[in-house]
């Protein structure tokens, strides 16, 4: 029987993957069927119909020729169709956040919390539609003006991640549909029905609207179709969110083309707690950052460097928290529940795998460790003392709720082990001394993208540019001037006067 979701939705239990344009879905058959498995209990929710090759081409070729139109068409009338698809989408929110809930896993409110972001970025980007400014220069010429515009891009893929099936693809596809561009969405192959529903959603209102279509959608049975993606000259922009791994992969092929690509790829967060901290603010913001998603987040928090003198104190609160989630570990549709699922089998598996390290590397498991003998992919909230923070698990991001805690004695010493990892996203410090705050967002403070004090290392607003460093891959997306990655910048030089002096003071009399 299919879910009422995704009854409600509009889904029945076998889809097209592939949203063609002119209003028409594929009817390919014969490309593979991804399957997407509902985490909480095991059963697959629908079948999806991956998208051919012919199915491709064509979306390329379509989304070619809506640039040419929607290129020129004014920036505040593109901002207008975001406008129709963010208020479209705060309608379907509840539906949405439901869907985003039973396929990925996440609990109910933070289902919500990501459709909520998609509303925040669409009204981000009707505001940004009016303020694509470029700077004037003044020429060292007399009777010259110099000034730059920001064009259109072209068309952008955009390659999201199952964690966060549709914000990630809204603050790409939104952002670039202001700047003019015409976005196709691959998304991961175990969240396939969020994005058709997202799609849908948009693809209507921009219809009613009168608008065309600017956002195309294929899905890929297996990786041929998302490399030919990458390799692909008439791709703009490819904005990927996934591991490293990939991410380098995907990074060096449109390289290789001389193509742009944005970066979103793991973390390894850590917050640091000084002696100053106020407590009724660190733990709940640790337990949220680290078990929040169940660990799926890229900025999840991961390792905690807790001061000395406090961390046994520490420590034991943080244990009583974790069992309090553990105890309300279950299906994230139960808005009772603080934790739902790993999103699938391989999760677990990885989970095991870095608990099963981590004991071998000296580790000690101070509660959780194990997965919960039920149905789905449930496991508990972990902690882990006794690493070194060069220790190999500690140092690799396992996308589950494992959160290594290490101690401090001096804040340098916190600042050096924070920033020994190879990723760079988030970080946080809870402190009440002001020194220490200052200290860890100076230069010599954190390295991350994203450095706070006093809130987590999770839930970043839309507002400004997120992504990181290092093997975070140095991409920034959603809001600041993360908009200029999906345009070209021409700078403009006008000569209004009768003569023709050449710049660095050349002379060329003919
Ligand atoms: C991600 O995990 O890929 O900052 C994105 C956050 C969310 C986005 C996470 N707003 O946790």
């Amino acid at each position: 029987m299919t879910h009422p979701v995704l009854t409600a939705l509009g889904l029945s239990g076998t889809e097209s993957g592939t949203y063609l344009g002119n209003g028409e879905w594929a009817k390919t058959s014969d490309a593979g069927i991804l399957e997407p498995v509902n985490p909480t209990d095991g059963e697959v929710l629908a079948r999806v119909q991956a998208s051919s090759q012919d199915d491709y081409d064509t979306i390329v070729e379509r989304a070619q020729a809506a640039f040419k139109v929607w290129r020129t068409t004014p920036a505040p009338r593109r901002g207008e169709a975001v406008r129709l698809c963010a208020d479209a989408l705060r309608e379907n929110k509840d539906l949405l956040g439901s869907l985003v809930a039973l396929e990925m896993g996440k609990s109910k409110p933070e289902g919500d919390g990501e459709v909520q972001e998609m509303i925040d970025i669409g009204e981000f980007a009707v505001g940004l539609s009016r303020q694509l400014y470029g700077l004037t220069m003044h020429s060292e010429r007399p009777g010259h003006r110099m000034y730059e515009q920001w064009h259109p891009l072209g068309v952008v893929g955009v390659i999201s991640a199952f964690n966060f099936p549709v914000a990630v693809w809204a603050w790409n596809a939104l952002v670039a549909a202001v700047c003019g561009d015409i976005t196709i969405w691959k998304p991961s192959p175990k969240t396939p029905l969020s994005a058709i529903a997202s799609i849908r959603i948009c693809n209507e209102a921009l219809k009613k609207g009168g608008f065309p279509d600017i956002f195309f959608l294929f899905n890929d049975a297996g990786t041929e179709l998302a490399q030919t993606f990458v390799d692909d000259k008439r791709i703009g922009l490819i904005s990927f969110t996934g591991s490293t791994k990939v991410g380098r992969h995907v990074g060096e092929r449109v390289a290789r083309r001389m193509g742009r690509s944005l970066l979103e790829l793991g973390g390894n967060n850590a917050m640091i707690v000084d002696q100053t901290a106020d407590m009724k603010l660190a733990i709940p913001a640790i337990v949220f950052g680290a078990v929040g998603t169940a660990g799926q987040r890229c900025t999840t928090t991961r390792r905690v460097f807790i001061h000395e003198s406090i961390h046994d104190d520490v420590l034991a609160k943080l244990v009583t928290a974790y069992k309090q989630v553990e105890g309300k570990t279950g299906d994230p549709m139960d808005t009772a529940n603080l934790m739902g699922p790993l999103n699938s089998k391989d999760g677990v598996q990885a989970y095991l795998d870095a608990i099963e390290k981590a004991k071998a590397a000296g580790g000690k498991v101070e509660t959780g460790g194990e997965a919960l003998d039920r149905k789905g992919n449930f496991v508990k909230p972990t902690i882990i003392t006794g690493l070194a923070n060069d220790s190999e698990v500690v140092q690799t991001e396992t996308f589950a709720p494992i959160l290594y805690v290490m101690k401090f004695k001096t804040l340098d010493e916190a600042l050096a082990m924070q920033n020994d990892v190879p990723q760079g996203l988030s970080s946080a410090i809870f402190t009440e001394s002001l020194k220490n705050a200052e200290a860890f967002l100076s230069a010599r403070g954190s390295d991350c993208g994203i450095a706070n004090v006093n809130i987590g290392t999770s839930g970043a607003e839309i507002g400004g540019a997120f992504g990181g460093e290092k093997e975070t891959g140095g991409g920034r997306e959603s809001g600041s001037d993360a908009w200029r990655a999906y345009m070209r910048r021409q700078t403009n030089t006008i000569n209004y006067s009768d003569e023709l002096p050449l710049a660095q003071g050349i002379k060329f009399d003919l």
